[in-house]
């Protein structure tokens, strides 16, 4: 239980640190998700090469809607643990928690009128924590 827990403040810390990392001054661009160590994108798979297909959350949106799903198997010793959804200010806004037993789907409402960058996290027990950054 105390590993779970772990996983849950890592993931939570980490969502707010992309967070952080993605504000940028005006005209200032850098790629703010390359973390190794950290953070595994699309792009940046470090250590977990080839395992971007299985831990990157895909990202559909349906109005104000936005579905997260992590192609990725559940089993009590190999799983996604949480997805979040957190807004370019840091600003998470929402997150679901995952059993074993459950799928990795969440669905999360964006406040009305909301534009701009994205983060869509999601966190394997075993593969750590990976980003998809998109805007809407
Ligand atoms: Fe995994």
């Amino acid at each position: 239980m105390k590993n779970r827990r772990n996983f849950l403040k890592t993931s939570a810390l980490l969502a707010a640190g992309v967070a952080v990392a993605g504000k940028l001054k005006a005209g200032e661009k850098h790629d703010d998700l390359n973390l190794p160590g950290l953070i595994y994108t699309e792009k940046h798979q470090g250590k977990w090469q080839n395992k971007a297909g299985s831990h990157v959350p895909q990202v559909k949106i349906n109005g104000n809607k936005v579905s997260l799903v992590t192609n990725h198997g559940m089993s009590e010793k190999h799983y996604i643990v949480r997805h979040t959804l957190v807004d370019a200010t840091g600003n998470v806004i929402g997150a679901k928690t995952f059993y074993p037993v459950d799928e990795p789907k969440s669905e999360f409402e964006l406040p009305a009128g909301y534009k701009g960058k994205l983060y869509a996290t999601s966190f394997c027990n075993k593969h750590d924590f990976w980003v998809n950054e998109f805007e809407v």
